[in-house]
C-alpha cells in the first residue's frame, strides 16, 4: 500500500547480527516481532480502505445504491443492442466529456450501452449530471459508481455479457496531479487494475478499448510524435499514470489474452467539454473580463497544442471498438495471442495558444486582457504534435475539423449552457 515506504525495513529483512548466543538471538527475534505487530496494527488502525472515496469525494460510502430486479431490468435495457451485430459496450467515465459523446454516438447507431461514472468533483459535478441527463434522454443508463468498487464491477458483468469496453474513467489534468496525486494512483492504476482484473475472469472476455494520453511522449523532442517513439520521459504524474497503464495493458494482454487498444489522445476539446481546460476556461474568463495567463516557453517560444475535436474523437474511437478482435482468453486463461495495439488520435496541427486566444476573441467578439508569462514547471509541455498514419492505416481515421470550426461550436454550445443554467438555476 502508500503507507509502505514509511514502515521501517521488516524483520524478515534484517537479520540480527550472526550469534551463537541463542537466548540473545530470540530475545531480538521477540523484539522484532513485537515491533513489526505494533507498526502492522499502527498501519491498519490508520489507514482508510483502498475504495473509500478520495476527501475530495464528498458522497458517504453509503450501502449499495445498485442491485435489485428495478436497477437489473434497466442495465439491461440499455445494454440491450438494437441489431444482431451491434455491440454491448460499458462505457467508464460516462459523464465525463470523452465518454458522455462516445455513449451517445454508439446508442445512435443501435449498440447497446451500459455508462459508469462515479460524478466526483474534480470540476463541477453539475456538468457531469447534465451529460447524464443527456444521456438518459438517448436511452443510456448511466450507473453511479467507481471502478475501484469491485463488487459493483462483477455485479455489472453478472447482469450483462459485454463485448467490449470503453474505459474512460480517468482522473485527468496535468497541474491537479500536484495536488493530489493519490487520486491519479486511485483513478489510473488502480481502478484500471480492477476493472482488468474483472475483464479477464468473464467468460467470454469482452475487447477493450482505452484512453491513454498524448502526454505519455512526455519531453520528447522529434515531431511528430509517432507511437514508436520513446514514452519513457513523462513530465507529469498523470503522464505517468497513463504511461504506466499502458504496460499494464501489455501485461494483461500478454498473459490473459484481453484484446486491449490504448488511444493516445491529443487536447481534445468540444461542446461538452472540461473545464479545467485552458479553452474552456479562457472562454470564461474572456467573457467575465479577466486576465488570462498566457505561456511561453523557456526560448520564447509559444506553447502550442495539437487541438483535437471532439467528433474526429469519437470517430475514432468507434473504428477503434469496431476493429477490435476478440479476445482470446476466457474464465482467466489465454487460448493464443491476443491483439495489442496502441494509437494517435490527433490532428496534426499543432496550434500557438496565443492563435488559440485570437481566435477566441474574434469568435466571442471580446478583446482578451492577457498576461504573458512563463511556462511554470508543473507538468504541462511546451508542444505536442502527432503523427496520425497508423490511426490513418488501421482504423480509417481521418480528422477534419480546424480549430476555427470546433472552437465555434464550443462557443455556442458555452453561451447556451451557461444562459440555461442560470435560468435554471443550477
Ligand atoms: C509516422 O508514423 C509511422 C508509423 O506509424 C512511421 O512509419 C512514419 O515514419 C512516421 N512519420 C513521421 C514523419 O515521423
Amino acid at each position: 500500500m502508500l503507507h509502505q515506504e514509511n514502515i521501517p525495513s521488516t524483520p524478515g529483512k534484517s537479520k540480527p547480527e550472526k550469534s551463537h548466543n541463542y537466548g540473545f538471538r530470540s530475545k531480538v527475534l521477540t523484539f522484532w516481532s513485537f515491533l513489526f505487530l505494533l507498526v502492522f496494527l499502527f498501519f491498519f488502525l490508520i489507514s482508510p480502505s483502498p475504495y473509500t472515496p478520495s476527501r475530495r469525494n464528498l458522497k458517504t460510502p453509503s450501502s449499495p445504491s445498485y442491485g435489485g430486479p428495478q436497477w437489473e431490468k434497466q442495465v439491461r435495457k440499455s445494454a440491450r443492442p438494437h441489431s444482431l451485430s451491434g455491440l454491448t459496450v460499458l462505457v467508464t467515465g460516462a459523464a465525463g466529456f470523452v465518454g458522455s459523446h462516445v455513449s451517445v454516438s454508439l446508442k445512435k447507431r443501435g449498440d447497446g450501452v451500459v455508462g459508469l461514472d462515479n460524478f466526483n468533483s474534480y470540476y463541477e459535478t453539475s456538468l457531469k449530471w447534465a451529460r447524464k441527463g443527456l444521456l438518459e434522454r438517448a436511452g443510456v443508463y448511466v450507473i453511479d459508481g467507481d471502478i475501484n468498487d469491485k463488487s459493483l464491477l462483477d455485479k455489472i458483468f453478472d447482469v450483462v455479457v459485454f463485448t467490449h469496453v470503453m474505459h474512460l474513467a480517468a482522473q485527468a489534468g496535468v497541474r491537479y496531479a500536484m495536488l493530489n496525486p493519490n487520486s491519479y494512483v486511485q483513478s489510473n492504476i488502480a481502478g484500471f487494475v480492477n476493472l482488468l482484473e474483472t475483464c479477464k475472469s468473464s467468460d467470454p472476455q469482452p475487447a477493450i478499448v482505452w484512453a491513454s494520453s498524448s502526454s505519455v511522449y512526455g519531453i520528447n523532442t522529434k515531431v511528430p510524435f509517432s507511437e514508436e517513439d520513446r514514452t519513457d520521459q513523462p513530465a507529469s504524474l498523470y503522464a505517468a499514470t497513463k504511461k504506466a497503464g499502458e504496460e499494464i495493458a501489455h501485461t494483461y494482454n500478454h498473459i490473459y489474452g484481453l484484446s486491449i487498444t490504448g488511444l493516445r489522445f491529443f487536447t481534445v476539446y468540444g461542446p461538452w467539454g472540461r473545464p479545467d481546460m485552458a479553452y474552456f476556461f479562457f472562454t470564461r474568463d474572456i467573457l467575465r473580463g479577466k486576465t488570462i495567463s498566457i505561456y511561453e516557453s523557456p526560448d520564447k517560444g509559444s506553447v502550442a497544442r495539437d487541438f483535437t475535436y471532439i467528433d474526429d474523437i469519437v470517430k475514432g474511437c468507434l473504428a477503434a471498438l469496431d476493429t477490435a478482435q476478440k479476445s482470446t482468453g476466457s474464465g482467466g486463461k489465454k487460448r493464443g495471442p491476443a491483439q495489442f495495439r496502441i494509437f494517435n488520435l490527433g490532428n496534426t496541427s499543432p496550434v500557438p495558444v496565443s492563435r488559440l486566444v485570437s481566435l477566441l476573441e474574434k469568435i466571442l467578439k471580446v478583446k482578451a486582457k492577457k498576461k504573458v508569462s512563463p511556462l511554470p514547471r508543473n507538468g504541462d509541455v511546451e508542444f505536442t504534435h502527432a503523427n496520425i498514419s497508423l490511426a490513418q492505416r488501421e482504423l480509417g481515421y481521418k480528422p477534419n475539423t480546424d480549430l476555427e470550426t470546433g472552437l465555434k461550436k464550443f462557443v455556442k454550445w458555452y453561451l447556451s449552457y451557461y444562459s440555461d443554467s442560470r435560468k435554471n438555476n443550477f
